[in-house]
């Protein structure tokens, strides 16, 4: 199974660190204010288990999944609601809860669109971050961690819908680089 996998990027013990520091962070920031985390489906499934138990605020939650116009492994920045959220978020203190921050379109496109519907704030937080891939200017507001330009997977994040359930963030061989949303 792991033939195609170069190397650990992010062992586990640094996710592990990394998903603690953003809890408190957001406990503290939001303090005694709820907070509904929405999670972007596949690959934040991970991500946001870990993190939402770091919180020690009232938290509900919630989970969309998208897919992104475009061809092959660039995202147009149009993005389908494939499944929406569950809940009324009118009103809400909501976090979009992502795997990875790259060109920045499909979380740019997300932002607007739940922003129509109201919450009472709007933050960001991503896993991953590779601020080199940036294409359109979006505000992140908490960063697990920011990345190189590799395409990487496990944690949730996945190569053709493969490798989500690595424990450690791991580099894709050469020999399969490209990837799917
Ligand atoms: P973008 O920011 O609109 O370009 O797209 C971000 C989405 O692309 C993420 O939510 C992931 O699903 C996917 N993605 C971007 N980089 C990677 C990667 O290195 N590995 C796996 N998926 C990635
Ligand atoms: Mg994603």
């Amino acid at each position: 199974m792991t033939r195609y996998i170069k190397g650990v990027l992010v062992p586990r013990d640094e996710i592990r660190t990394m998903c603690q520091r953003l809890g408190e962070q957001i406990s503290a920031d939001y303090a005694e204010r709820e907070v509904t985390l929405i999670g972007v489906l596949k690959g934040a499934y991970v991500f946001m288990a870990d993190l939402a138990r770091y919180l020690n605020i009232p938290c509900c939650i919630d989970f969309m999944s998208v897919s992104s116009y475009g061809s092959g492994t660039r995202s147009s920045g149009v993005v389908r609601i494939t499944k929406d959220l569950d809940t009324d978020i009118t009103g809400k203190h909501i976090i979009i809860v992502e795997d990875i921050v790259d060109s920045g379109l499909t979380l740019n496109h997300l932002r607007q669109l739940l922003a129509t519907r109201k919450p009472a704030s709007i933050a960001v937080c991503t896993a991953f971050d590779k601020p080199e891939r940036r294409r359109i200017n979006v505000k992140v507001e908490y960063v697990g961690m920011q990345i190189p330009d590799e395409f990487i997977v496990g944690y949730g994040l996945d190569y053709d819908g493969k490798y989500r359930n690595l424990p450690d963030v791991s580099i894709l061989g050469d020999d399969c680089q490209g990837g799917s949303k």
